[in-house]
């Protein structure tokens, strides 16, 4: 994590076009979760953030119930597109769902009365400073991602999951440079091995965990 910190903000961006590749360990992964988990504020420092990796089958898993899922609502005559765009997200290395624990946020509910009707709210805001922090540091190994919201559609299935963040791979970065100066965003998503990040708040008693 040697890079400067305003490039990685500028060069972060939302990337569709994903395959699997690997570009760094799933080690190393959970080594930018964990640091982004340990050193991201959170609000009263509740600490209420959740994270699960998902990689290989159980990253397969998720877009396959995420599409059953889909299958049930979508009108058939327009679950076609539904279907490409989730198997665009299978195509990336991984998942990463973000959570933030319910029970932590009804503890201080009860001890804070006064601000009771806000600790919802910051508990959200602080998930975001989370997801924006994991998601930089991924561009900064090289990965690309974009966040997606599949909750609560498919929250009966994945149960004790909230948010997720697809990552891929980034290459070259001067095609992304290219994209600020010509304007033409669409042109520099030619990038390969992604990964999804889905978003979502989620009672989830569990601890931090990971799988990858
Ligand atoms: C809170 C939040 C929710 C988002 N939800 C989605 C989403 O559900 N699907 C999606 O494709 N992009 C989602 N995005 C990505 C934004 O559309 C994207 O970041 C924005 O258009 C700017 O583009 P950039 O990421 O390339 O800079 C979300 C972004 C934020 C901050």
């Amino acid at each position: 994590m040697n890079n400067d910190f305003y490039s990685a903000i500028r060069h972060r961006r939302s990337y569709y076009a994903i395959d699997n590749t690997p570009i760094v360990s799933d080690e190393k992964i959970k080594e930018i979760v964990d640091f982004a988990v340990k050193y991201t504020p959170s609000a009263f420092n509740s600490q209420s953030a959740r994270v699960i990796v998902l990689t290989g089958k159980s990253h397969e898993n998720l877009w396959q119930l995420t599409k059953e899922t889909l299958q049930k609502v979508v009108p058939p005559d327009s679950f076609s597109s539904t279907e490409e765009k989730l198997a665009s997200f299978r195509n990336g290395y991984g998942t990463i769902l973000f959570f933030e624990d319910q029970a932590v946020i009804q503890g201080l509910q009860k001890k804070f009365e006064l601000y009771k009707e806000n600790f919802p709210i910051w508990s959200e805001q602080s998930s975001g400073m989370l997801q924006f922090t994991i998601w930089t540091g991924l561009e900064l190994e090289g990965f690309g991602a974009s966040l997606q919201h599949y909750n609560p559609l498919i929250d009966d299935e994945v149960k004790k999951n909230s948010m997720y963040l697809i990552l891929g791979y980034l290459e070259p970065k001067c095609l992304l440079e290219n994209h600020y100066k010509n304007q033409e965003k669409k042109n520099t998503r030619l990038l390969k091995n992604i990964f999804t990040i889905i978003n979502k708040n989620y009672a989830c008693s569990q601890s931090a965990r990971f799988s990858c």
